[in-house]
């Protein structure tokens, strides 16, 4: 049998992407902080290995921005802030409890709709 990658093994071991939005409303909403505070406390709860973060440009959300999307459940988040990214890792990825007050759409059935009354994550 192959002997796999590092990069095959790190992406076995992932469980969650995050995207974070740093197109130009975002990043004049302060997108620079909510990336910030997102490592900061994947690092501090030990989630280096299964979380990846990636900057994007712009997700066509700019008037509710900051904005992150979490994945595999994709969950959109809207106005973040560098307090709301803490609750990201603590609650959805560590808990898996959406962040409701700061949740826009939620992935349900294949397509995104607004995400209100999750508050659990099916999977
Ligand atoms: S710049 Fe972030 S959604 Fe448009």
């Amino acid at each position: 049998m192959a002997k796999k990658s590092k990069s095959e093994e790190r992406m076995e071991r992932m469980q969650h992407h995050i995207l974070v939005c740093r197109g130009p409303s975002c990043s004049q909403a302060s997108s620079e902080e909510v990336l910030i505070a997102m490592r900061k406390h994947v690092k501090n709860e030990n989630l280096d290995e299964t979380v990846r973060i990636t900057v994007t440009d712009c997700m066509l959300r700019c008037s509710q921005s900051p904005t992150v999307v979490v994945y595999p459940d994709g969950v959109w988040y809207q106005k973040m802030t560098p307090e709301s990214a803490e609750k990201i890792i603590k609650e959805h990825l560590l808990r898996e409890e959406i962040v409701v007050e700061k949740a826009q759409y939620c992935l349900v059935d294949g397509k995104f709709v607004p995400c209100k009354v999750r508050k659990g994550i099916s999977k």
